[in-house]
């Protein structure tokens, strides 16, 4: 991490004497802060008001004719009503002291402050060189006390993907995983001690009939080769066989029934009846799953195999998409002690009741909208509800964590709620106040060439695809790329990522490929390609020019060609606000907050680039232009990083 005596000498030789640190600040990791600190001294000094006061009414800006930040004299709460507050605006402005670093004006009754961009440039581009990979993040928000470091970081648990084994992989669980993979490198970006978990529905009746069926279509071989797809295609054969047998329960019901007004014989009818009821699929799958209650070690062992070979796949797959978990939970770990410990306290605490054998929670005395809710069914088996109260106390028993975010579809909202209210009914304020649901909207249309997209392989795949066709388009491009099919894959990711964290995580999305894959708009494929001309534009330069200064050795070069450029001025602005944009995320926790802006700043690169040429400019007109483009690499990959997106250097 950049430390405070580079910035204090870097300063110094600004003409500031102190580094401006108003408490609670990281002026050495986020350059706003000095420039926050230091308005807030000065503004004090000239006009007496509290620095405590100063300091937070200093916002950013819309508009570049209003500052880089600014602050609202109404906020300063000084003078009396009915005082003309423009007056006392232009008043403030002219007593501001001269400063190395900022102007103000007044405008309207507010302040603008502008920062020079000389000191800005002089102090932003080394600053972000030397930081490098680390810049924009602060790792010691998660710190439990930030003036103990020694006490620790916060422990935090996201939960996210969770899909369920022998089920497809749905849109809901794609966009689980790319927000909350976004979510964990976030707060461990701000320093929280974060644990990854995924949590599978791996546990019910179904996984008896997923048995049933691996014994009669089952094969060792394509288990082994493909176990999500095979388990998926042996769930989808068994299943058509029960739904076809429960077809003829009902139907040969029904001509018992008829055949018992007209007084005929159903002794044969009754025998069959008898011989679905007991030898079928269901009554099979509900004997097998007793047994992997009871704990039977057979029947747990072939489910622990199928619950196995699919997190090994499972893992290989969020590995192209930079993720790895912690904990690989389930609904099956949840141990039957915790959920019974947990329906005792609910009914010493009246917090459940009893309602017609089964055992429900009404949650209507709360709100309307939360129902009434089952805990225990009437053959006194769990429900998914019950099996999520008893998960969040294993988790707090286990991690002692001081916060934990569910990542799941806005579709269970309900769920979540309840399951908030219910441990607050417990008692258990201190795992309830903790939880937060992270929802999200929808995802329109998610079919593909091929039909509908089942696996999140094959989304992959089918978007991999898709950018190769894309690229194929312009063939002198195209020969240049060294891995092609690798590249193509890589983006067709970042494709899918980008459309996905696009817009607010809670509005619906429609899954288009032909949008998302291309080079044109705020895609996954331009911002990539906006992060491959930087790489390229240095490896271009090194080439004709054979002694030009490393990219760690350019935080040291003369930066003063830059100086008389607007454009320059404005990334330069952009890079300084990368470490608030980072602050402003964890507030939203939204990947639009980023994402917006590492468009804006690949937008505002694109259309520097004719004014300031690298290939061709003079040795040190070169260096400081690199040095700035280096620096714009660095944000625009951090920023990519952090969304979970693998930059490329080349395509
Ligand atoms: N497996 C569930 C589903 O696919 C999602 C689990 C969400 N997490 C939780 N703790 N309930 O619907």
């Amino acid at each position: 991490l950049p430390s405070v005596d580079e910035l204090a000498a870097t300063l110094k030789g600004l003409g500031l004497e102190q580094v401006p640190h108003q408490p609670g600040t990281w002026p050495s990791l986020n350059p706003m802060d000095v420039y926050r600190s230091h308005i807030t001294e000065l503004l004090s000094r000239s006009s007496g008001i509290d620095p405590k006061v100063i300091y937070p009414t200093l916002a950013w800006t819309a508009k570049p004719e209003n500052g880089d930040l600014q602050c609202a004299v109404p906020a300063l709460r000084i003078g009396k009503k009915g005082d003309d507050l423009k007056a006392k605006a232009e008043e403030l402005a002219k007593g501001f002291p001269e400063s190395p670093l900022v102007e103000c004006r007044p405008n309207a009754t507010w302040l603008a402050f502008f920062f020079k961009p000389q000191p800005l440039t002089s102090l932003i581009i080394p600053q972000v060189l030397k930081a490098g990979a680390s810049y924009g993040f602060n790792p010691n928000l998660g710190l439990k006390n930030p003036e103990k470091p020694e006490e620790g970081r916060k422990k935090m648990i996201v939960e996210f993907s969770s899909p369920n084994i022998a089920k497809p992989f749905h849109a809901g669980h794609l966009r689980s995983t790319i927000i909350g993979g976004f979510l964990a490198n976030l707060y461990e970006a701000a320093g929280n001690d974060v644990i990854r978990m995924n949590y599978l529905g791996d546990w019910g009746k179904q996984y008896g009939v997923l048995a049933v069926g691996f014994d009669k279509f089952g094969s060792e071989e394509n288990l082994v080769a493909n176990p999500i797809g095979h388990l998926y295609d042996v769930y989808v054969k068994i299943s058509a066989i029960a739904h076809e047998e429960g077809e003829q329960l009902k139907a040969k019901k029904a001509e018992i029934a008829k055949a018992q007004e007209s007084g005929g014989d159903v002794t044969q009818l009754e025998a069959e009846v008898k011989k679905i009821e007991e030898e079928g699929v269901d009554q099979q799958a509900r004997d097998y799953f007793k047994r992997m209650v009871d704990g039977e070690p057979k029947a747990l062992g072939i489910w622990k195999r199928f619950r196995d070979l699919s997190i090994d796949k499972y893992k290989q797959t969020y590995a192209r998409l930079n993720i790895r978990y912690d904990d690989y939970s389930g609904e099956s770990q949840i141990k039957d002690e915790s959920m019974e410990a947990a329906a005792r306290i609910m009914q010493e605490k009246g917090v459940s009741e009893d309602s017609d054998g089964a055992v429900i929670v009404d949650l209507t005395k709360y709100s309307k909208k939360l129902g009434k809710a089952i805990v225990k069914k009437k053959d006194g088996t769990s429900l998914y509800l019950t099996r999520d109260i008893g998960a969040a106390f294993e988790r707090m028993e286990k991690y002692k964590f001081d916060k934990m975010i569910y990542v799941v579809a806005s579709q269970q909202d309900l769920h979540l709620a309840q399951l908030f209210k219910i441990e607050e009914a417990m008692g258990r304020k201190d795992v309830s106040e903790k939880c937060q649901h992270i929802n999200f909207g929808m995802v329109l249309g998610m079919s593909t060439r091929k039909g509908t997209a089942k696996f999140l392989d094959d989304i992959l795949r089918d978007v991999g695809e898709k950018m190769h066709e894309v690229m194929r388009t312009n063939e002198e491009k195209y020969k240049q790329v060294e891995h092609p099919e690798k590249v193509a894959d890589t983006l067709g990711i970042s494709a899918v990522m980008v459309q996905d964290m696009k817009g607010k995580r809670i509005n619906n999305y429609t899954f288009d490929m032909d949008r998302m894959t291309s080079f044109e708009g705020d895609t996954g494929p331009y911002l990539q390609y906006a992060h491959a001309r930087l790489c390229s534009i240095y490896r271009k330069s090194a080439e004709k020019v054979p002694d030009l200064p490393k990219p760690d050795q350019l935080a040291t070069v003369d930066l003063s060609p830059l100086f008389e450029s607007m454009h320059a001025a404005d990334l330069v602005r952009q890079l300084a606000s990368w470490p608030d944009v980072f602050l402003n995320t964890l507030k939203t926790q939204e990947p639009t907050t980023v994402l917006t802006y590492l468009f804006k700043m690949s937008h505002a690169l694109s259309s520097s680039y004719d004014h300031l040429q690298v290939v061709g400019s003079e040795k040190s007109v070169m260096e400081a232009r690199l040095a700035l483009y280096c620096a714009a690499r660095i944000v625009l990959g951090n920023g990519m990083r952090l969304l979970g997106l693998n930059p490329v250097e080349r395509m």
